[in-house]
């Protein structure tokens, strides 16, 4: 089955409104109209920046995606620092990371947390991109592919396969994650392809093979080619390089 790519670009705690806004004006400006039948781009700025990046991208008609860095699961309430899935809406989002690895590990996420943020976007009508991988520690124990199963087992607990559709999952082993350090395109493909038989044994073969599944970690223009020739790997969750427009728009057009 055919699976339109996806590029999808997380800014992190980078980028103020200002250059927020400059940044987007730039990719957007760069965009060929044509593009959006062939990928789907996604710009995840720190949450002031949402309002403002979408507001350019509606000026310009750009049908580039915007999606928020992280979510809380409750609707509103006494929840001081948090943000939610109304509210990241209201700011244009159609996509919101879950699980980053820095979620998990210096802000303690759980694989509860984070099947709660799931079924919570799902509920408002937000697609989640699913963030899973594995330290070096379980890599070296040779335990990598149960590990990242078992983090999506548990991040789709209570899901159905409807709506499991509409989510990404974004592989990101965390030992590549702004090292430079990239796992090798055969590294990737046997957990993307790992991951992906773990979503047919979830919600069926169908919909496992229509569920796009990312690479990230240190992707950049000069791997990307190899990286995205793989059969499980539909594009890329891009951190560092996502921040210049020259290396997102080559990123971009690579998946094309
Ligand atoms: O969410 C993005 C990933 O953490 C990858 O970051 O491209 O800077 O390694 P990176």
């Amino acid at each position: 089955m055919a699976r339109k790519p996806m590029m999808a670009g997380n800014w992190k705690m980078n980028n103020a409104i200002g250059e927020a806004v400059v940044l987007t004006q730039e990719i957007s400006n760069n965009w060929w109209k044509d593009w959006e039948d062939k990928v789907d781009v996604v710009i995840c700025p720190p949450f002031v920046d949402l309002k403002p990046v979408k507001t350019v991208l509606e000026f310009d008609k750009t049908k580039i995606f915007v999606g928020a860095q992280n979510v809380y699961w409750e609707e509103a309430g006494a929840f001081t620092g948090e943000v939610s899935v109304p509210m990241i809406r209201e700011c244009g989002c159609d996509y919101c990371i879950v699980g980053h690895s820095e979620r998990r590990g210096l802000f303690g996420e759980t694989n509860e947390d984070v099947n709660k943020k799931v079924r919570a976007l799902l509920g408002g009508r937000l697609k989640p991109i699913v963030c899973v991988g594995e330290s070096l520690a379980v890599r070296d124990e040779g335990t990598t592919n149960e590990y990242v199963c078992a983090q999506v087992k548990a991040a789709f607990a209570g899901v159905d396969a409807d709506d499991a559709a509409k989510c990404v999952v974004a592989y990101e082993p965390i030992w590549a994650i702004g090292t430079g350090r990239t796992a090798t395109p055969e590294q990737a493909e046997e957990v993307c392809a790992a991951v992906r038989a773990q979503l047919a044994v979830l919600f069926g073969e169908e919909t496992a093979q229509a569920m796009r599944i990312l690479y990230g970690g240190s992707m950049n223009p000069g791997n990307v080619d190899a990286l995205v020739a793989e059969p499980d790997i539909d594009g890329g969750l891009i951190g560092g390089a996502s921040l210049k427009c020259d290396s997102f728009i080559q990123l971009v057009k690579a998946v094309m």
